[in-house]
Protein backbone atom coordinates (compact mmCIF):
# COMPACT_ATOMS: atom_id res chain seq x y z
CA UNK A 1 0.00 0.00 0.00
CA UNK A 2 1.17 3.68 -0.57
CA UNK A 3 2.35 5.46 2.09
CA UNK A 4 2.00 9.30 1.59
CA UNK A 5 0.11 11.31 -1.62
CA UNK A 6 1.89 14.43 -3.18
CA UNK A 7 -0.45 16.81 -4.26
CA UNK A 8 0.37 19.48 -7.16
CA UNK A 9 -1.73 22.63 -5.89
CA UNK A 10 -2.67 24.70 -8.67
CA UNK A 11 -5.37 22.60 -10.75
CA UNK A 12 -5.72 19.80 -8.80
CA UNK A 13 -6.67 21.41 -5.35
CA UNK A 14 -8.20 24.19 -6.87
CA UNK A 15 -8.95 26.15 -10.10
CA UNK A 16 -5.52 28.76 -9.68
CA UNK A 17 -4.06 26.86 -13.35
CA UNK A 18 -6.52 29.58 -14.47
CA UNK A 19 -5.40 32.26 -13.02
CA UNK A 20 -1.67 31.47 -13.58
CA UNK A 21 -2.90 31.60 -17.19
CA UNK A 22 -5.29 34.91 -17.10
CA UNK A 23 -2.22 36.65 -15.09
CA UNK A 24 0.46 35.68 -17.97
CA UNK A 25 -2.08 36.36 -20.87
CA UNK A 26 -2.40 39.87 -19.15
CA UNK A 27 1.56 40.51 -19.09
CA UNK A 28 2.06 38.98 -22.31
CA UNK A 29 -0.63 41.16 -24.28
CA UNK A 30 1.21 44.13 -22.57
CA UNK A 31 4.37 43.38 -24.34
CA UNK A 32 2.31 42.51 -27.68
CA UNK A 33 2.04 38.86 -26.98
CA UNK A 34 -1.01 36.61 -27.96
CA UNK A 35 -1.00 33.54 -25.94
CA UNK A 36 -3.64 30.90 -25.61
CA UNK A 37 -5.27 28.10 -23.91
CA UNK A 38 -3.45 25.26 -25.80
CA UNK A 39 0.30 27.24 -25.62
CA UNK A 40 -0.69 27.67 -22.01
CA UNK A 41 -0.72 24.07 -21.46
CA UNK A 42 3.48 24.10 -21.88
CA UNK A 43 3.37 26.78 -18.77
CA UNK A 44 1.12 24.75 -16.22
CA UNK A 45 3.31 22.98 -13.64
CA UNK A 46 6.64 25.43 -14.41
CA UNK A 47 8.46 27.69 -12.78
CA UNK A 48 7.52 31.75 -12.82
CA UNK A 49 10.51 32.53 -14.75
CA UNK A 50 11.00 29.55 -16.67
CA UNK A 51 6.66 30.38 -17.96
CA UNK A 52 7.98 33.88 -18.66
CA UNK A 53 11.09 32.66 -21.06
CA UNK A 54 8.88 30.68 -22.94
CA UNK A 55 6.35 33.39 -23.44
CA UNK A 56 9.11 35.59 -24.66
CA UNK A 57 10.46 32.91 -26.84
CA UNK A 58 6.91 32.10 -28.08
CA UNK A 59 6.54 35.76 -29.21
CA UNK A 60 10.11 35.94 -30.42
CA UNK A 61 11.18 38.51 -28.07
CA UNK A 62 13.55 36.30 -25.95
CA UNK A 63 16.19 38.85 -26.71
CA UNK A 64 14.50 42.11 -26.13
CA UNK A 65 14.64 42.65 -22.53
CA UNK A 66 17.18 42.82 -20.09
CA UNK A 67 17.82 41.31 -17.01
CA UNK A 68 16.13 43.98 -14.82
CA UNK A 69 13.08 44.18 -16.97
CA UNK A 70 12.61 40.60 -17.08
CA UNK A 71 12.55 40.65 -13.10
CA UNK A 72 10.15 43.02 -13.05
CA UNK A 73 7.55 41.49 -15.80
CA UNK A 74 7.68 38.36 -13.90
CA UNK A 75 7.21 40.47 -10.41
CA UNK A 76 4.29 41.97 -12.44
CA UNK A 77 2.85 39.28 -13.20
CA UNK A 78 2.84 37.67 -9.95
CA UNK A 79 1.53 41.13 -8.28
CA UNK A 80 -1.79 40.47 -10.61
CA UNK A 81 -1.49 36.88 -9.53
CA UNK A 82 -1.61 37.74 -6.04
CA UNK A 83 -4.46 39.96 -5.98
CA UNK A 84 -6.60 37.82 -8.07
CA UNK A 85 -6.25 34.56 -5.27
CA UNK A 86 -7.08 36.96 -2.26
CA UNK A 87 -10.61 36.29 -2.68
CA UNK A 88 -9.89 32.17 -2.48
CA UNK A 89 -11.65 30.42 0.21
CA UNK A 90 -12.44 27.22 1.58
CA UNK A 91 -15.40 26.97 -0.59
CA UNK A 92 -12.80 26.82 -3.80
CA UNK A 93 -11.33 23.65 -2.67
CA UNK A 94 -12.35 21.27 -5.92
CA UNK A 95 -15.03 18.81 -5.68
CA UNK A 96 -13.71 15.41 -3.74
CA UNK A 97 -10.07 16.97 -2.45
CA UNK A 98 -11.26 17.94 1.16
CA UNK A 99 -12.86 14.22 1.50
CA UNK A 100 -10.05 12.37 0.36
CA UNK A 101 -7.37 14.47 2.23
CA UNK A 102 -9.96 13.64 5.03
CA UNK A 103 -9.68 9.71 4.73
CA UNK A 104 -5.53 10.02 4.01
CA UNK A 105 -5.44 11.07 7.36
CA UNK A 106 -8.08 8.37 8.88
CA UNK A 107 -5.35 6.14 7.14
CA UNK A 108 -2.69 7.70 8.24
CA UNK A 109 -1.46 8.06 4.81
CA UNK A 110 1.20 10.76 4.98
CA UNK A 111 0.23 14.20 2.55
CA UNK A 112 2.63 16.83 1.48
CA UNK A 113 2.53 19.60 -1.59
CA UNK A 114 4.66 19.50 -4.09
CA UNK A 115 3.85 22.46 -5.93
CA UNK A 116 6.10 24.52 -8.07
CA UNK A 117 4.37 28.02 -6.85
CA UNK A 118 5.69 29.90 -3.94
CA UNK A 119 2.60 31.27 -2.93
CA UNK A 120 1.22 27.76 -2.25
CA UNK A 121 1.68 27.92 1.88
CA UNK A 122 -0.29 31.24 1.42
CA UNK A 123 -3.01 29.25 -0.74
CA UNK A 124 -2.96 26.53 1.76
CA UNK A 125 -3.93 29.18 4.36
CA UNK A 126 -6.80 30.60 2.38
CA UNK A 127 -8.33 27.39 1.46
CA UNK A 128 -8.14 26.47 5.02
CA UNK A 129 -6.21 22.93 4.19
CA UNK A 130 -2.79 23.93 5.71
CA UNK A 131 -3.81 21.54 8.87
CA UNK A 132 -3.91 18.02 6.53
CA UNK A 133 -1.01 18.77 4.93
CA UNK A 134 2.36 16.71 6.94
CA UNK A 135 4.76 19.14 4.75
CA UNK A 136 5.31 21.65 2.14
CA UNK A 137 8.10 21.36 -0.44
CA UNK A 138 9.42 24.58 -0.84
CA UNK A 139 10.62 25.34 -4.53
CA UNK A 140 12.74 27.87 -3.74
CA UNK A 141 14.83 25.24 -2.33
CA UNK A 142 14.98 22.64 -4.84
CA UNK A 143 17.53 23.00 -7.99
CA UNK A 144 15.47 21.88 -10.83
CA UNK A 145 11.45 22.66 -11.55
CA UNK A 146 9.37 20.05 -13.12
CA UNK A 147 9.71 18.25 -15.12
CA UNK A 148 13.02 17.39 -13.05
CA UNK A 149 12.00 15.02 -10.08
CA UNK A 150 13.38 17.26 -7.15
CA UNK A 151 10.35 18.31 -5.71
CA UNK A 152 8.45 15.27 -5.42
CA UNK A 153 11.59 13.57 -4.42
CA UNK A 154 11.98 17.15 -1.42
CA UNK A 155 7.80 16.23 -0.64
CA UNK A 156 8.40 12.53 -0.59
CA UNK A 157 11.40 13.29 2.01
CA UNK A 158 9.85 16.16 3.95
CA UNK A 159 7.47 13.24 5.08
CA UNK A 160 10.10 10.58 5.10
CA UNK A 161 8.36 7.82 2.99
CA UNK A 162 10.54 6.40 0.07
CA UNK A 163 9.78 7.74 -3.29
CA UNK A 164 8.16 4.01 -4.23
CA UNK A 165 5.78 4.07 -1.37
CA UNK A 166 4.34 7.53 -2.84
CA UNK A 167 1.72 8.46 -5.19
CA UNK A 168 1.87 11.93 -7.11
CA UNK A 169 -1.45 14.16 -8.42
CA UNK A 170 -0.98 16.54 -11.02
CA UNK A 171 -3.10 18.01 -13.96
CA UNK A 172 0.47 19.66 -16.16
CA UNK A 173 2.14 17.73 -18.73
CA UNK A 174 5.62 18.68 -16.93
CA UNK A 175 4.19 17.42 -13.52
CA UNK A 176 3.33 14.25 -14.71
CA UNK A 177 6.95 13.64 -15.88
CA UNK A 178 8.68 14.79 -13.17
CA UNK A 179 6.33 12.03 -10.98
CA UNK A 180 7.72 9.94 -13.39
CA UNK A 181 10.75 10.66 -13.32
CA UNK A 182 10.96 10.16 -9.38
CA UNK A 183 9.77 6.53 -9.72
CA UNK A 184 6.19 8.08 -7.71
CA UNK A 185 2.75 6.67 -9.39
CA UNK A 186 1.77 9.49 -11.14
CA UNK A 187 -2.35 10.26 -11.34
CA UNK A 188 -3.40 12.61 -14.07
CA UNK A 189 -5.95 15.28 -13.51
CA UNK A 190 -7.42 16.28 -17.18
CA UNK A 191 -7.14 15.08 -20.53
CA UNK A 192 -5.05 12.04 -21.93
CA UNK A 193 -4.30 13.42 -25.07
CA UNK A 194 -1.69 16.29 -22.83
CA UNK A 195 -0.69 13.70 -19.99
CA UNK A 196 -0.44 10.61 -21.75
CA UNK A 197 -2.39 7.99 -22.22
CA UNK A 198 -0.12 5.31 -20.17
CA UNK A 199 -1.27 6.66 -16.74
CA UNK A 200 -3.73 6.82 -14.55
CA UNK A 201 -6.26 9.51 -15.48
CA UNK A 202 -9.33 11.50 -13.74
CA UNK A 203 -11.39 14.28 -15.58
CA UNK A 204 -13.29 15.72 -12.28
CA UNK A 205 -11.27 15.58 -9.04
CA UNK A 206 -14.69 13.99 -7.64
CA UNK A 207 -12.85 10.74 -8.95
CA UNK A 208 -10.17 11.05 -6.45
CA UNK A 209 -11.52 8.79 -3.81
CA UNK A 210 -9.24 6.61 -1.87
CA UNK A 211 -10.80 3.25 -3.49
CA UNK A 212 -9.73 5.23 -6.27
CA UNK A 213 -6.28 5.50 -5.39
CA UNK A 214 -5.46 2.25 -3.58
CA UNK A 215 -7.05 0.86 -6.94
CA UNK A 216 -4.63 2.22 -9.08
CA UNK A 217 -1.81 1.20 -6.87
CA UNK A 218 -3.03 -2.23 -6.75
CA UNK A 219 -3.10 -2.52 -10.58
CA UNK A 220 0.27 -1.02 -10.89
CA UNK A 221 2.13 -3.36 -8.97
CA UNK A 222 0.36 -6.60 -9.63
C1 LIG B 1 2.76 26.10 -10.53
C2 LIG B 1 1.85 26.54 -11.65
C3 LIG B 1 2.60 27.38 -12.65
C4 LIG B 1 3.36 28.50 -11.95
C5 LIG B 1 4.31 27.93 -10.92
C6 LIG B 1 5.05 29.01 -10.14
O1 LIG B 1 3.58 25.09 -10.99
O2 LIG B 1 1.28 25.42 -12.30
O3 LIG B 1 1.66 27.92 -13.56
O4 LIG B 1 4.09 29.28 -12.89
O5 LIG B 1 3.56 27.15 -10.00
O6 LIG B 1 4.11 29.71 -9.37
P1 LIG B 1 4.37 31.07 -8.61
O7 LIG B 1 3.09 31.29 -7.84
O8 LIG B 1 5.55 30.84 -7.71
O9 LIG B 1 4.64 32.09 -9.64
MG1 LIG C 1 -0.75 22.17 -11.61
Amino acid sequence: MFKAVLFDLDGVITDTANYHFLAWEKLARRIGIAIDRTFNEQLKGVSREESLRRILKYGGLEKTFTTDEFAQMAADKNKNYVEMIQAVSPQDVYPGILSLLKALRRHDIKIALASASKNGPFLLEKMALTQYFDAIADPAKVAESKPAPDIFLAAAAGVNVPIQETIGIEDAAAGIAAIKAAHALPIGVGDDDVLGADIAIVSNTRELTLDFLTEVWENNIN
